[in-house]
């Protein structure tokens, strides 16, 4: 079936990022918005999550850190940031922006629309 480049939704315009399998397992691709850049994620159990592509602790390119679980390990020192929630994981305090994420037909589109709750940066 063919899919559009973008559909309109409620929370704005879906990205059209391309198949699963265009994400690296354990690895991210990234989408660069002009503003920032998204980390487009894909776990083992090929679950796909997006995040800013800047570590809360001093802004690590988070889409270089590999995938452990349901989370990603910060290339720079080790922070590891839960996928889901954009929360580091304890010790460490802090929060990257997440972002919807949809899979149709195998097709991974993207909203640019934040999630509500992250402040992207380290709150401690
Ligand atoms: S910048 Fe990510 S752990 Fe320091």
């Amino acid at each position: 079936m063919e899919s559009a480049n973008s559909q309109k939704t409620h929370s704005g315009e879906w990205l059209k990022i391309g198949s699963v399998n265009d994400i690296p397992k354990l690895g991210a691709r990234v989408v660069q918005t002009g503003e920032y850049d998204i980390a487009v994620f894909r776990t083992a159990a090929d679950t796909i999550f997006a995040l800013r592509d800047e570590c809360p602790h001093k802004q690590g390119p988070l889409s270089q850190g590999i995938v452990q679980g349901d989370r990603v390990a910060c290339p720079l020192h080790d922070w590891k940031i839960n996928l889901e929630s954009g929360n580091a994981v304890a010790p460490d305090v802090g929060c990257t922006a997440t972002f919807p994420v949809k899979i149709e037909n195998n097709t991974v589109f993207l909203s640019l629309q934040a999630n509500e709750g992250c402040p992207n940066k380290q709150t401690t």
